[in-house]
């Protein structure tokens, strides 16, 4: 684009922003650590998701230290529903950096802010900008949208280097404008007008720039590789209980999925699998025999490359298998100090709703 052509697409992107931003919590404030945190629950989640778990997480920490001192369970349990949970544990780890290198002050510095645990190129940018209007580009899965249509870029966006290209053509363009403005305009025009499916271009602030909308290719960009496809996987969820009304849970391992969360033990089914398989399985992984009876209740859950296919199984052990650091007899009343992944709450959901459970 040449020079006046970008400082009029400047211009009309900003214009539209001005009009028609979407009013967000994280937009009240120009606190670099609060942005951060806004952009780290914003990576893998929707908006209207991330608002109310934004808004308890700056009332429970609402500074660096507050954050930096908390029990990583207690970080954890507000991160609860969320997903990602090694995004909540690596802004710990990173904020306790800050708090402890950097006097409690976020870096305005890009190589320091790079040096921080899980801050990246995307949050870098973000808060370089949002925060402290640097002229930093944030490339995330939107931008790529938009600017591959606007410039027809057909890198597939699937591959590392394509960020580059995308910073690079922002680059040029935020140089020359409001830096923080200009990288927000960006998420709410993917957010509210160039839809991945059903783009809005007829309300477009930019289409006139736009290659794709010109070429009527809009729906051919971006362009990414395949993707493998979720893998699927059955399990036994197992709710067990003892005579004082307690029921065995465990910590997953502290690395790779959900690590660290708590959940009732589960053991991976074979679609011909049943009860005695399960109680096998059981009784060599934890020394007892229980007898175990199915319960009307299945839930699918959906990761990005995995999907859980869960089915509920209850049973009852009089003598109490030994507890351990990483595996506890609770009763619903000490459930809700524990971080559990959704599928898990819906578990719980169901004990709620059908509380005599016999077995
Ligand atoms: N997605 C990622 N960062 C965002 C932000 N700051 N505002 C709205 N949506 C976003």
């Amino acid at each position: 684009m040449e020079a006046e052509k970008r400082k009029q697409f400047n211009h009309d992107l900003l214009q539209w922003y001005a009009e028609n931003r979407r009013d967000l919590p994280w937009r009240r404030t120009r606190d670099p650590y609060r942005i951060w945190v806004s952009e780290v629950m914003l990576q893998q989640t929707q908006v209207d998701t991330v608002i109310p778990y934004y808004q308890k997480f700056m009332d429970r920490f609402p500074t660096v230290y507050d954050l930096a001192e908390a029990p990583e369970q207690t970080v954890l349990k507000y991160w609860e529903g969320l997903g990602y949970y090694s995004r909540a544990r690596h802004l710990q780890q990173g904020v306790r950096e800050v708090a402890e290198k950097y006097d409690g002050q976020v870096p305005r510095g890009k190589t320091d802010l790079l040096s921080i645990q899980g801050i990246g190129p995307y949050t870098a940018g973000a808060i370089l900008s949002i925060a402290f209007n640097e002229p930093a580009p944030a490339v995330d899965g939107n931008v790529m949208r938009v600017m591959s249509r606007i410039f027809l870029i057909d890198e597939d966006i699937a591959k590392a280097k394509t960020k580059k290209t995308f910073a690079r053509i922002v680059g040029e363009l935020i140089a020359e404008t409001d830096p923080s403005a200009f990288n927000q305009s960006l998420m709410d025009l993917g957010a509210m007008i160039c839809h991945p499916k059903n783009p809005s271009c007829s309300i477009c602030p930019v289409k006139k720039y736009c290659l794709a909308y010109d070429e009527g290719a809009e729906m051919e960009y971006p362009v990414k590789s395949g993707k493998a496809k979720a893998r699927p996987i059955d399990y036994a969820v197992l709710l067990i209980d003892d005579e004082a009304g307690r029921f065995l849970i465990e910590q997953r391992p502290d690395k790779g999925l959900l690590a660290g969360l708590w959940q009732f033990p589960m053991i991976a089914l074979q679609p011909e699998d049943g009860a005695e398989h399960l109680q096998k399985v059981f009784e060599e992984k934890y020394g007892w025999y229980v007898p175990l009876k199915k319960a009307p209740f299945s839930y699918t859950h959906r990761f990005s490359h995995l999907i859980w296919h869960l089915s509920l199984y209850l049973g009852h052990l009089d003598s109490a298998i030994k507890a351990g650091k990483r595996r506890k007899w609770a009763d619903r009343s000490e459930w809700d100090a524990y971080p559990f992944p959704v599928p898990h709450q819906k578990v719980i959901e169901w004990t709620e709703k059908n509380r005599q459970i016999h077995t």
